[in-house]
């Protein structure tokens, strides 16, 4: 509190100041929240070719950052408090950004910035998106501003690398690459389109990564090493599995950007979703080869259904009112998928894919699961599995099941999600560092767009534009 009073007391001093020389302004308040939330992130985060600001700027230096200790993976709040007040002193609150050391000197000089900065460059325009987070601080503003637009993407993590690269589905160009986070494993975005989530199998957390200026933003500490992720529909949590014995689901409260509750569940889980209605949160052991179900209103644990083995990927198709009425569940050592009745909590049928027409069987790294990758199209009438054994996806109608196509996907294809329109499927081919995409009503493959190491997990988001 009293550092509060102080800070706000130096920027009264500054606005006199900048009344004094010349500048008349309406008084500016910096924003102390904005601050911790918005502009923190830009001193941790990693731009290719620099180094980050807290590197250099927690030793010595005028402006200093507080250093985080190891295993810290975001300022406390006195951290914030301190940060604050030094930042403050480089800024002229509302008045013209180039007059604030702040922003002239991480700025290039042709855009504006200083001619020399200790630190080099790390904005190369005054366009540059983390650029106008910090020049919004400094003119007051309390929350970011509104995108101007928000676009389809497909992001595509890439599992033996540290990015994570984003295509326009318009186009099948690659538009972007997120950096920074060495072993991406799952992904999916907040349905508003502000931001991602990324499971961070290095670190241990779950990365919170700004949709407009494609840095994590934030990491918050698991209960253990995480493997899949899933947001309910509302956008407010977020379901992260934790790849650990005995067994934990933990759920990200994702306006606190708190962990909330780690629920206890029957097994490591390596898949985790959220159910098309949002009222269940669905895990997946291999291990101990059970389906756990969350009732997500309680956080509980409420019903759990053995399997014959290891639980890999799963997909749901709904009944008419939207409820859920199947699990579609691939399953270590099996070649296809198995199907669970929700209502009744039973395996129904069991559908084992055939050779595909045209392709050796190669049996190299399955690592345990030679079908892995199942989805349902957004018109709910086809399912979809990909199987590294023959590198094809396989379709089957819905709801009878009866196979319509198979499409060569390439080297162990191991995800697939589909564009909102329906249009489109994306499958990653972990072997190939390729993602395909495939028209869903020719089920031709339109175009095989070159990515990172590794692609596994992919998925359609909406991604807001600056
Ligand atoms: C490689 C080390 C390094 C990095 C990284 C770095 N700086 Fe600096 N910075 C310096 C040094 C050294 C100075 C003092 C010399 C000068 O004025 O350039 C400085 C000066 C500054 C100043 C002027 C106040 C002062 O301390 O003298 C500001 C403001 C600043 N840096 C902001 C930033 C921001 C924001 C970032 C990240 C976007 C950043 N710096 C990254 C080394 C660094």
């Amino acid at each position: 509190m009293i550092n509060r009073l102080k800070v706000k007391a130096f920027s009264t001093i500054v606005l006199l100041l900048q009344v004094s020389s010349g500048f008349p302004q309406e008084p500016v308040d910096l924003d102390y929240d904005y601050f911790k939330d918005e502009v923190q992130p830009i001193f941790l985060a990693k731009r290719d070719g620099n180094v980050r600001c807290v590197q250099c700027h927690s030793r010595s230096s005028n402006f200093r950052i507080q250093a985080l200790e190891d295993h810290q993976l975001f300022f406390t709040e006195e951290q914030t408090l301190m940060n604050f007040e030094s930042a403050s002193q480089f800024v002229l609150p509302g008045g013209d950004p180039l007059a604030s050391r702040f922003l002239t000197h991480p700025l290039a000089s042709e855009a504006g910035g200083d001619p020399f900065h200790g630190g080099g460059k790390h904005f190369a325009s005054q366009y540059d998106p983390e650029w106008r987070v910090m020049a919004d601080w400094v003119a007051g503003a309390k929350k970011r501003r509104e995108p101007s637009s928000v676009q389809v993407r497909i992001v595509q993590t890439n599992a033996a690398s540290d990015t994570s690269t984003i295509i326009d589905p318009v186009t099948n160009s690659v538009i972007g690459k997120i950096t920074d986070i060495e072993i991406p494993h799952g992904i999916v975005g907040a349905p508003d389109g502000s931001q991602l989530y990324i499971t961070n199998e290095s670190m241990h957390s779950l990365d919170i990564v700004d949709s407009r200026t494609l840095r994590v933003k934030r990491r918050i500490p698991l209960s253990g090493r995480p493997n899949n992720v899933a947001v309910t529909g509302d956008g407010s949590r977020v379901y992260v599995a934790i790849m650990e014995m005995p067994g934990t689901i933990d759920v990200i409260d994702v306006t606190s950007m708190k962990k909330i509750k780690s629920i206890p569940v029957e097994g490591a889980i390596h898949n985790v979703y959220v159910t098309p209605d949002s009222k269940y949160a669905v895990g997946g052991s291999i291990q101990t080869r059970t389906i756990n179900v969350i009732d997500i209103a309680s956080n509980e644990l409420v019903w759990t259904l053995e399997m014959s083995s290891g639980i890999r990927p799963m997909i749901f198709n709904t009944n008419p009112d939207g409820s859920t009425k199947n699990i579609f569940v691939q399953l270590s050592g099996f070649h296809g998928f198995a199907v669970v009745d929700f209502a009744s909590r039973a395996e129904i049928a069991r559908i084992e894919h055939p050779p595909a027409l045209g392709q050796k069987a190669h049996y190299d790294g399955l690592q345990g699961a030679p079908a892995h990758g199942l989805g349902v199209s957004p018109d709910g009438k086809t399912l979809w599995s990909t199987s590294k054994v023959y590198s094809t996806v396989y379709i089957h109608s819905l709801p009878d099941l009866v196979e319509v196509g198979q499409v060569f996907v390439g080297q162990h294809p191991e995800w697939v999600t589909f564009t909102p329109d329906g249009k489109t499927a994306y499958i990653g081919a972990a072997g190939d560092h390729v993602t395909y995409a495939v028209d869903v009503a020719t089920m031709k493959t339109v175009a095989r767009i070159p990515v990172g190491q590794v692609p596994k997990r992919l998925a359609s988001v909406y991604m807001a534009v600056d």
